[in-house]
């Protein structure tokens, strides 16, 4: 009796036994990828703190939280920053695979501030096939034939105006590029940069660039629901600007001509998509063209020499012209010492400091694990600094870009890499070295001194970079 229930107790821990190794077996074949990475496991690196992560010591210590964690765990590791698991790589190679593969799941990774508020049609919400239509509409409306022919007057038009009367000004250089830029892409778009709508356009702008950069929290007063308000009344101004050029027969040479011109743009856009469009160019160029622009001004009044052969090479310019003649394409061409000028500024500065991609699945990257919806911080900063590559990489030295291929090199991400590199790259070194000619040719500054300069996470002057203008040639 006592044997034959010990006898069925052991069967059915038997028959329990084989179901689990049975279950065991199949999840392992069925779930083999999931098993697979566990197996890998993640990045080292830490977490930090719950809900928190390490956002803190990633906001105060800067670039040396990242030189502080690859001393630790090498140049790829987890973290969990601004509210997401993230990996952050700092490998070259690594940072241009990932550049490279977007097909392969790492797409764009950008905060849902920005997602909501550049609305569903900008070209970072989008992938595949609808990103590459997109992306090709923005490309025919910027080609290099258009810039010489349609944008590039505009942007010299523009500069002329804008760099006019700050002879015996103290000027805030910050608050100054911010309009140009601004102010400059709206004459492209719609050639409207001084009309009534341009200051309220304008300042709604200033908030929705607020917004992309805060927590998505949709509450009276935060600056993400300022930021979804500014959207709604951008929206509107361009709902207007778009029925009047429906309405009128006349013929716009201008962005918004080309995206609204029916027949000759091969690239058909909705209204919705010709609006978010809008908004990505002004919104990409902004931030970029302007603290380029802002630091540029700062390094050639810290490096006279630098100055000297920049003002050469653009009063050589003038010399071949009339006062009143306009830059154009073969100037541009010309100005290989601004263009030098233009790279060590965003190097040295480091205007970007990376870029940032997520997963769309679970997938393994560098032999590690990277789970599904994680972000990846490509981050490029360091690659600027490298000796190897920079020989002496702490000194604003634009000869270095001269003469040899350093533009065209690899590791060479100041416009990002891949399918998604930036399409205006030319565009913002064209309107960079416009303002950089008028500015150059008309005035002379000095710093007003005592403004403070931030690196990271942003560059930027938080109480503003004054300088004190005077005309060239008194
Ligand atoms: C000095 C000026 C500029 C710099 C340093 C710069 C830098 C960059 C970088 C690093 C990226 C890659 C972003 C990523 O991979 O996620 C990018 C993308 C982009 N840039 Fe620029 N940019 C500049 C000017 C402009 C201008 C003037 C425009 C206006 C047309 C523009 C439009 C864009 C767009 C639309 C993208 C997204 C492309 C895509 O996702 O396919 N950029 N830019």
């Amino acid at each position: 009796m006592c044997f034959s229930v010990v006898g069925a107790l052991m069967a059915i821990f038997m028959a329990i036994l084989c179901l689990v190794l049975v279950f065991c077996f199949g999840f392992v074949i069925l779930r083999w990828n999931e098993v697979r990475y566990m197996m890998k496991g993640l990045p080292p690196g830490t977490m930090g703190w719950p809900v928190f992560g390490e956002t803190t010591e990633f906001l105060k210590q800067g670039p040396n939280f990242m030189k502080i964690h690859r001393a630790r765990y090498g140049s790829f590791f987890k973290s969990h920053i601004l509210g997401c698991p993230t990996i952050v790589s700092m490998d070259p190679e690594l940072n241009r695979y990932i550049l490279m593969n977007e097909a392969k799941g790492l797409v764009p990774g950008y905060p849902q501030s920005m997602l909501d508020i550049l609305g569903k049609c900008n070209i970072a919400a989008v992938h595949g096939s609808t990103h590459k239509y997109m992306r090709g509409a923005l490309l025919s409306i910027i080609s290099p034939a258009l810039i010489r022919d349609q944008l590039l007057p505009k942007i010299d038009e523009f500069m002329k105006t804008h760099l006019s009367d700050w002879d015996n000004k103290v000027i805030n250089i910050q608050d100054k590029t911010k309009e140009m830029a601004f102010l400059s892409s709206l004459k492209q778009i719609a050639g409207m940069e001084s009309s009534s709508i341009s200051q309220p356009f304008m300042t709604e702008f200033f908030k929705l660039v607020l917004g992309t950069l805060s927590l998505p929290i949709d509450f009276p007063g935060t600056n993400y629901s300022r930021g979804l308000q500014a959207r709604n009344n951008i929206i509107s101004i361009l709902n207007e600007l778009l029925e009047e050029r429906r309405a009128s027969q006349d013929t716009h040479l201008d962005m918004l001509g080309c995206l609204m011109g029916r027949d000759e743009n091969r690239y058909k856009l909705s209204h919705e998509e010709i609006i978010d469009l809008i908004i990505t160019i002004i919104y990409s160029g902004y931030e970029t063209v302007s603290t380029t622009s802002m630091m540029a001004v700062k390094y050639l009044y810290d490096h006279p020499k630098v100055l000297d052969e920049i003002r050469k090479e653009h009063f050589a310019i003038r010399d071949r012209k009339k006062p009143e003649d306009p830059i154009d394409c073969n100037d541009l061409k010309s100005m290989r010492f601004t263009r030098a000028v233009i790279f060590e500024t965003s190097r040295l500065a480091t205007i970007v400091n990376g870029v940032l991609r997520k997963t769309t699945h679970d997938m393994e990257l560098n032999g590690y694990l990277i789970p599904k919806g994680w972000r990846i911080y490509v981050y490029t900063r360091e690659i600027n600094y490298d000796p190897f590559l920079y020989h002496d990489p702490l000194t604003f030295n634009p000869w270095r870009w001269l003469g040899n291929s350093l533009e065209s090199h690899s590791h060479f991400l100041i416009f990002g890499g891949g399918t998604r590199q930036c399409p205006g790259k030319e565009l913002g070194i064209a309107e960079i070295s416009t303002f950089l000619h008028y500015f150059v040719t008309r005035y002379r500054w000095e710093e007003v001194g005592g403004d403070e300069l931030m690196k990271f996470p942003r560059v930027e002057a938080p109480n503003g970079l004054h300088i004190r203008v005077s005309s060239y040639s008194n």
